[in-house]
Parts: C-alpha cells; structure tokens; sequence
C-alpha cells in the first residue's frame, strides 16, 4: 500500500466569502477531494485571524459563516478531515518546538512583516511601530499547522509560496537535529484558477468593494447583477465577449452548451438587460440549494459544531501521536522513561517504484516510472541525448514537487495516476532519505 499524498490548505475566517472566493477557491476545492489517493485537510485558521482582528464577536461569527459556506457548498466532512485549528492543542505545541529551531533571521525576511517595516520607514516611524509579535512570528504558527499532518502538497496563492518554503525549512532544522520526523511540504502553486471579474469589472475582491457575497438573498443577487457594467450598446448591436465581466461570470456557471449559445446571442445583440436576467438564472440555480443550506446551517450552529468537533478528533488521532514522538525526541518525556530510539526510518515500502530509462526505434531515449505491480506511472517524451532525460530522473529523485514543472517532458497523465505518480516520487524521496 502507498502512502496516500497528503494535501493541507488553511482558511482564514475573516469576512464572507463571494462569488469569486466560489468559482476561483471553493469550487475546485471540493472537487478536489473526490480525487482517489488523496487525503484532505481544510481547516478554518482561527489563530491566524487573531493576527488581524481583535473583535471577539468578529472572529466568532466569521468562523461560523465560513464554516457553513464550505459546508452548504458540497463540502463533504467524510472525504476530507475539516477541522477548526484552535481545536487543535498540538499545534501551538508544535509552534513552539519549531519556534526553537527557527532563526529569527528567517523571520526577519517574510514579507507580511517586512511589508508592515517598509510602510513605518515610508512614513517616519519607528520599523516596529504597531508590529505585533503575533505578525512577526505567523509563519512559525504556518509551519506548525502543515507539519502537524506531515503534508505533502500545500495548495496556496503565489503570496504564500515563502511561507511554505519556511516551512521546509523548519522541517529541515528539526530533522537535522531531532532525526527524520517531518515531510517536506511542497507548495502547491494555484496559478490558473480562474478569477471572477466583480462588479466594476476589475478583479473580484474585498479590496475593491466590488463583490457579490455567495449566499446574498436571491433579490439582493438579482439587484448585484443589474450593476454589473457592461458598455453602452444597444440592444440588437452586436457585443464583444472579450472583456466583458457579466460573460466571464456566465462561463463561471453555465454549462458548456449554454456558454456557446450565449456567444452566439452576443454576437447578435442580446439586450444587456436580458443577458443579466440570463445570468442571474444560471447563478441563481446553482446556488440557491446551497443558500438554503447556509441559512439552515446559520440558524443551527450546533450542527456545524458537530461536524468541526468529528473533524478535530479525527485530526487529533494525526497529531497526538506526532506530538508525543516529538516531545520524546527533544528530550521532554517523564524522568522514568528511557531515552528514545533514534526516529525510526520511514516504513520502507517492500517494493519501491523504479525510474526506467531506454532508447525506442526512434533513436530517441525515454524514460518511465513503474510502480512495483507494474503499473506505468510517468512516460516521458523523447529526449536528444540519455543525460537530459537522466537529469529528469534525479530532478523528480531529488524534488518530488518537481512533477509539475516537468510536465512538458511527460506524456499527460490523469489525475488519478498523477496522484499515483506523485505519492510514487515521495516514497522513493523518503527511502532515499531514510
Ligand atoms: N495564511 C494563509 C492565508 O492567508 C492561511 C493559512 C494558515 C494556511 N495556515 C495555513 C494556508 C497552512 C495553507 C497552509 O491564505
């Protein structure tokens, strides 16, 4: 049995989720925990909200309504481990095991801190002024939240990438010092999500109060629609697509078939009036079964308590044994106890999946990666030479997260054998390691 490829994403709870928090994050997010081999953890950062907002009532309700979003959305607490993080002991615990072995130089350089440095510089004020301690050292409780679950894959924005890569490096120390105890997390860069333009047709974000809240009443949605801008042709002129922020939103929603023929009635000059009524219906019918969920679930908080409660139990059964394995190994454990064997090397697959290089009738060289029951988990394209497909192999050997950079030179693959070949490159990562 191959280990199953671990994917860990965290959720601040601040504000309310939009249309575009939806289509760009949630929606893939979902469908991405149907994936076989895969396991899930989504959880709702309520420690990292405290960095930002100090209204008690704030942080409360922001976490009950997105907890109920992700829910009324189709989230399914069984097939994915969704938890609350302040339910969570072990992992401000484990923030201060790895706070002792981060350097505080490393701090020094993460951008959210040195963002809020820059700005006092810019206006005269002292480098700390208003810099909680709880900003400086955020990326610790980061760390802390994916090594807590040994996460593979951190599936994050580009403004997130340092942060992961400090929790690599964090791992890294730790290991260095305690022995092998940690998984280097990778991050997961979402570059291709789609991004719903809002009302004014720029991105859609808080930042730009253009936004359409996910579950606003269906009267208040249909008014949102109405102000979406769109240009000044008449009806019955025809309408450009390109750029136009009520078209994107409809291909957001619409199936494929109705995305055609709305191009089509834009070429023939729909009425804007009639393509926002067009709109509001294909939005309209996706979410309103969630809507009413999420006000179901708002008038019940007791039944999204129940599921974040199931969920911390089923995360505590990950993180108390880790816990306990790494206050042995740093030498916290009852004056009785003996000291503890050096951490065990990763279980060792019996039969490990095996990189294959050979030249086909072509003159051309390959390679393949071959799981031990034999099934083919990558094939690479042709290469000129055998040292340039060998330097694929022992990039994938020495960066397993190398799988997707790498993807011009492999036969595509879907995405249940990418998971397949991906868990394949870890496990050979880590007995290589051990
Ligand atoms: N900091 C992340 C954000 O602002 C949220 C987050 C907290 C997170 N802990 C995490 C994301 C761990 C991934 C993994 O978006």
């Amino acid at each position: 049995m191959q280990e199953p490829i671990r994917f860990l994403t965290g959720i601040t709870p601040s504000g309310t989720p939009h249309l575009g928090n939806y289509a760009g994050m949630m929606r893939p997010a979902i469908a991405a925990t149907r994936t076989p081999g895969v396991e899930n953890f989504y959880f709702l950062a309520d420690y990292h909200a405290l960095i930002k907002c100090q209204d008690p009532e704030r942080v409360h309700r922001s976490t009950l309504e997105i907890a109920a979003s992700w829910l009324a959305a189709g989230l399914d607490p069984e097939r994915v481990i969704f938890y609350r993080q302040s339910d969570i002991p072990e992992i401000p615990e484990l923030t201060w095991l790895l706070t002792c072995v981060t350097g505080k130089g490393l701090l020094n350089r993460a951008h959210a801190y040195k963002a809020a440095q820059d700005k006092n510089a810019a206006e005269g004020r002292d480098g700390d002024d208003g810099v909680s301690a709880g900003l400086f050292m955020y990326p610790v409780l980061m760390g802390a939240d994916i090594l807590a679950f040994n996460a593979h894959q951190v599936p994050v924005g580009r403004d997130q990438v340092q942060h992961i890569e400090m929790a690599r490096d964090m791992a890294a120390s730790f290991n260095h010092l305690y022995g092998e105890h940690f998984t280097l997390p990778e991050a997961a860069i979402e570059d291709n999500v789609a991004t719903l333009a809002g009302l004014d047709g720029r991105k859609m974000s808080k930042s730009y109060d253009n936004t359409i809240a996910l579950f606003a009443p269906r009267e208040q949605l249909k008014k949102l629609i109405a102000a979406i801008v769109t240009d000044s042709r008449a009806p019955g002129e025809p309408k450009q697509v390109e750029g136009s922020a009520l078209f994107q939103m409809y291909q957001a929603f619409a199936r494929p078939e109705e995305t055609a023929a709305m191009r089509q009635a834009y070429a023939e000059g729909i009425a804007w009036g009639e393509a926002k009524q067009r709109l509001f219906d294909c939005i309209d019918r996706e979410i309103s079964p969630m809507r009413a969920r999420y006000e179901d679930l708002l008038a019940h908080p007791d039944k999204v308590e129940a599921v974040l409660q199931r969920g911390a139990e089923r995360a505590r059964q990950r993180t108390r044994p880790l816990l306990q394995r790494l206050r042995q190994a740093v030498g916290l454990r009852p004056l009785t106890a003996p000291a503890p064997q050096a951490a065990a090397p990763r279980a060792q697959a019996t039969a490990l999946p095996q990189f294959k290089q050979y030249r086909e009738k072509d003159g051309r060289f390959y390679f393949k990666l071959v799981a031990a029951d034999g099934q083919l988990l990558l094939q690479s394209t042709g290469f000129d030479a055998p040292q340039s497909a060998g330097q694929a192999i022992a990039r994938l050997q020495a960066e397993p997260g190398a799988l997707a950079a790498l993807a011009g030179q492999l036969q595509p693959l879907d995405a249940a054998t990418q998971a397949a070949a991906q868990a394949a490159l870890h496990a050979l990562a880590a007995a290589r390691a051990a």
